[in-house]
């Protein structure tokens, strides 16, 4: 991906000044008289994402107006600039003063520029920004190519991502930094104990697969990430309706959001000796499909009974948790796109996290924050682990009841982590339902650049 950030641009870069309605009247006051006439004349208002191109004497461009929140608001939105790609004509710019947050700007400016073009070329607006004097630009660049390599594999549909291109995709990364790549496929999955992965993805003639991709110093900490890979999730035969089923090739994005949150610790050299584990199927329907009750032995040892095909991720979570459990990692995460409950409690842009780790979840919040990745803390709420009861196996894979989804699956998981130091899980969406500043629709890097920022702090 090119960068949008310029270092040496050939003619003067074109001034955006950031202005609220508190600063407008005196900003205002700064500018030569017929751009202030020209900005009263269209009554520009300084709104949040209110943007205003100033014409010189010439006719072209001379300065642009881009409206952010007041400083007392109660709610700013730090990727407010993120909509400047989407507003502006081809041409590069450089920040006139600063916005709020001057490096979320700048990876705004980025993440805002991002368009899927794989089926359609120059999409992409042809904006660039002059790197912002103080930012570590080569940071703001690492996080925005990750999130855009998460937002390719989630956006590219499910015909050209199965669970072998998302292998490939995960063995090219893997080239890119001296990595090692190993994959199980097939009925290797059997042979080599991965049940559970091989029932989910069994009725596809594209074979399941576990890849495992490894990194790093062997003695420092050992940081295991683990990301559902399910390429498109129908349900099985307990089947998705349409409207359920229609964006169900995002069911990657844990895989996707993994593999980005390597690219970034990989290629910032941090001190570990990172594992990325992805279980990838697809979740088809066929005469050889699983099917409600089966009884299946897991990686771990424990009988799952499937009370529901269509609660697949947390069936291939398990085995790859359970692989990563046995070398006891210092820090093991997951991230998956595994309930619509997690939705209807906290919504699309803020993922529930799970841990037992204080420490961890007061850090991981405060990353999240910090990144404007939000995530929020849901409880491992142990009183109702007796719900994932099964009356002839170890454990069903779904509750009856439809209360605390996204905390049962959470609970479901947890039984197949022992012996990790400290385990997080997120239950991702990893996609944008309708555009926003620096999030345009569709497949969405999420929880990975709230991880690296705590990853970066432990281990920079
Ligand atoms: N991939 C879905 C979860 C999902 C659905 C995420 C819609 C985002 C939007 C997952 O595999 C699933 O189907 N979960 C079920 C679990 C249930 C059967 C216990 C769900 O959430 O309905
Ligand atoms: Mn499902
Ligand atoms: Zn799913």
């Amino acid at each position: 991906m090119p960068s949008v950030f310029e270092s040496a641009p050939a003619a003067p870069a074109i001034p955006i000044t950031f202005v609220t309605k508190a600063t407008w009247s005196s900003l205002s006051a700064t500018l030569p008289a017929e751009g202030r006439q020209f900005a009263q004349a269209n009554g520009y208002a300084a709104r949040p994402g209110e943007c205003l191109m100033l014409p010189a004497l010439d006719g072209r461009i001379a300065h642009v107006l881009f409206g952010l929140e007041d400083e007392a608001a109660k709610w700013r939105d730090p990727f407010r600039p993120g909509q400047l790609p989407g507003l502006l004509p081809a041409g590069v710019y450089r920040f006139a003063n600063a916005p709020h947050e001057p490096r979320l700007a700048a990876l705004a400016f980025a993440l805002g520029s991002y368009r899927f073009s794989r089926y359609r070329k120059n999409d992409a607006p042809d904006v660039r920004l002059v790197a912002p004097d103080g930012i570590d630009i080569a940071e703001v660049s690492r996080i925005a190519d990750a999130a855009a390599l998460a937002r390719d594999l989630i956006n590219t549909p499910a015909n050209d991502m199965g669970p072998e291109q998302l292998a490939a995709a995960a063995e090219q990364l893997a080239g890119r930094f001296g990595a090692s790549f190993s994959c199980i496929t097939g009925e290797d999955l059997l042979a080599q104990n991965f049940p559970l992965i091989h029932a989910v993805g069994m009725a596809s003639p594209r074979a399941p697969r576990l890849i495992d991709v490894c990194w790093g110093d062997p003695a420092h900490p050992k940081v295991t990430l683990v990301g559902k890979g399910v390429c498109f999730d129908t349900g099985g035969l307990d089947i998705k309706p349409s409207a359920g089923m229609l964006i169900m090739k995002k069911d990657m994005g844990g895989a996707a959001n993994v593999l980005a949150l390597a690219s970034m610790v990989m290629d910032a050299r941090l001190k570990v000796r990172l594992r990325v584990l992805i279980p990838a199927v697809e979740n088809a329907i066929a005469g050889n499909a699983f099917r409600p009750l089966d009884i299946f032995p897991s990686r771990k040892g424990l009988n799952v009974e499937i009370g529901n095909t269509d609660a697949e991720g947390r069936l291939v979570l398990a085995d790859a948790l359970a692989l990563a459990d046995e070398e006891q990692p210092d820090l093991l995460i997951d991230l998956g796109t595994l309930t619509g409950a997690a939705r209807v409690a906290l919504g699309p842009d803020l993922p529930p996290f799970y841990t037992n780790d204080e420490g961890l979840a007061l850090d991981i919040a405060r990353c999240a924050t910090a990144e404007n990745d939000p995530l929020w803390r849901m409880p491992l709420w142990p009183p109702y682990d007796s719900w994932l009861d099964s009356k002839v196996a170890n454990i069903n894979n779904a509750p009856s009841g439809a209360f605390a989804g996204s905390i049962t699956c959470a609970l479901f998981l947890q039984r197949f982590v022992e012996a990790a130091k400290s385990w997080l899980h997120v239950d991702i969406y990893g996609w944008t339902p309708s555009a926003k500043p620096a999030r345009p629709e569709g497949g969405e890097c999420q929880a990975a650049r709230a991880i690296y920022k705590l990853l970066t702090e432990r281990y920079g």
